[in-house]
């Protein structure tokens, strides 16, 4: 089995993934991090000169090499749950866990930020509040738990998910 986690930028995915796969004996990979890997520049980089839409084909292409994956804690970017082909793969190999936050805590986490493309309007809170808004359906419907990080720690976020899987 493996476990997808999924959520807005800076709920804290790579964190709580990282602590989770320790706890768990698993593996850990980073959906955005083997994108960099695989073209060599950080993924505003690629957003800048190629595109968002060449970022998303390079997305869902990393998630149909992970088909064979097994014992796996894998952290995704913000927007993989925006195409439906995404999540379905995803959901063949293994529970998608959302973790959710508040607009504030996502603010306080991201607000000097610079490497997240598509926070980069002059109102960095709108425009957490405008993706969030259109994102959250979607996040809520393709997710099969989630845990609010507002107010946990790194931790805490991963026992939540350890108690759930022990259930
Ligand atoms: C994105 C989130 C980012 C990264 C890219 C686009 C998004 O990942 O994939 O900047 O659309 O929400 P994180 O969620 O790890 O910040």
């Amino acid at each position: 089995m493996n476990i997808i986690l999924i959520g807005f930028m800076g709920v804290g995915k790579s964190e709580v993934g990282r602590i989770l796969s320790s706890r768990l004996k698993m593996n850990f990979i980073d959906t955005d991090n083997i994108i960099e890997g695989a073209e060599g520049i950080k993924i505003s980089e690629i957003f800048e000169k190629k595109g968002e839409p060449y970022f998303r084909d390079l997305e869902t292409k990393v998630i149909t090499t992970l088909h064979d994956y097994d014992n796996f804690v894998i952290s995704t970017g913000g927007g993989i749950v925006l195409r439906e082909e995404n999540v379905k793969m995803l959901k063949e190999i293994g529970p998608l866990v959302l973790l959710a936050s508040s607009p504030d805590a996502i603010y306080g986490r991201l607000k000097d930020e610079k490497d997240r493309p598509l926070l980069r309007s002059e109102d960095k809170m709108k425009n957490i509040k405008d993706i969030l808004e259109k994102r959250t359906p979607i996040y809520n419907k393709v997710s099969d738990f989630s845990v609010d990080t507002s107010k946990l720690s790194p931790e805490q976020v991963a026992e939540e998910i350890v108690k759930w899987l022990k259930k």
